[in-house]
């Protein structure tokens, strides 16, 4: 009976193992100062991403999820990534690298029940890598496997990205990504 309280009050530890920098697991915080840092951590999460990852970016305006989406685009091998802008307009644009990109930009939505229109479901469980703008327009319609990024303003050449790993791969793949940055730094 004593020893109740105690397991259940430490049974967080097993939920949540830290990684042995007082984080948890599949979650990584970081500071970028500049776009050009920004776009080289976007490079190696490119690098890494399986076929049919879904990236979840949440942030303001300005936060920097296109420049990091831009990344992305390089680390999976797309030639010109500069054409990689915000789809505002038509919603969804494709880009073809090593994996089909499909960048989706969500912030001109009004209701969650349009993205029907845009063939949702063979975006987030289809082929390719998804990248969505604005996801938390959509959070009920996002798989349970999935990398989400908030990305926070901090200064004028600061920004915070919250990387967390939403599933087992995506837990691994922000690990990876977390140990690359380390090494090239
Ligand atoms: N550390 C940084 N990371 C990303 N962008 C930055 C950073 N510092 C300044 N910026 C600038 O912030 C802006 C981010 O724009 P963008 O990526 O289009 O934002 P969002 O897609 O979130 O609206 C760009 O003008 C970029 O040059
Ligand atoms: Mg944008």
């Amino acid at each position: 009976m004593t020893a109740f309280p105690f397991l259940c009050g430490w049974s967080f530890l097993f939920k949540y193992p830290m990684n042995g920098k007082g984080q948890k697991k599949g979650i990584w915080e970081v500071r970028t100062e500049g776009p050009n840092q920004t776009l080289a951590l976007g490079r190696i999460l490119g690098g890494i991403l399986p076929e049919g990852s879904v990236i979840a970016l949440i942030g303001d305006l300005g936060s920097g999820k296109t420049v990091l989406a831009k990344g992305i685009a390089q680390g999976l091998g797309i030639e010109d990534e500069r054409e990689v802008t915000s789809p505002t307009f038509v919603l969804v644009n494709e880009y073809q690298g090593r994996i089909l990109m499909h960048h989706v930009d969500l912030y001109r939505l009004h209701d969650s029940s349009e993205v029907e229109d845009l063939g949702w479901e063979e975006l987030v469980s289809g082929a390719g890598v998804t990248l969505i703008e604005w996801a938390e327009k959509v959070s009920n319609l996002l798989p349970a496997e999935r990398v989400e990024i908030h990305l926070h303003w901090v200064s004028d050449q600061g920004r915070r990205l919250i990387f967390t790993g939403k599933g087992r791969t995506a837990q691994n793949l922000v690990g990876q990504l977390q140990q690359k940055w380390m090494e090239e730094e």
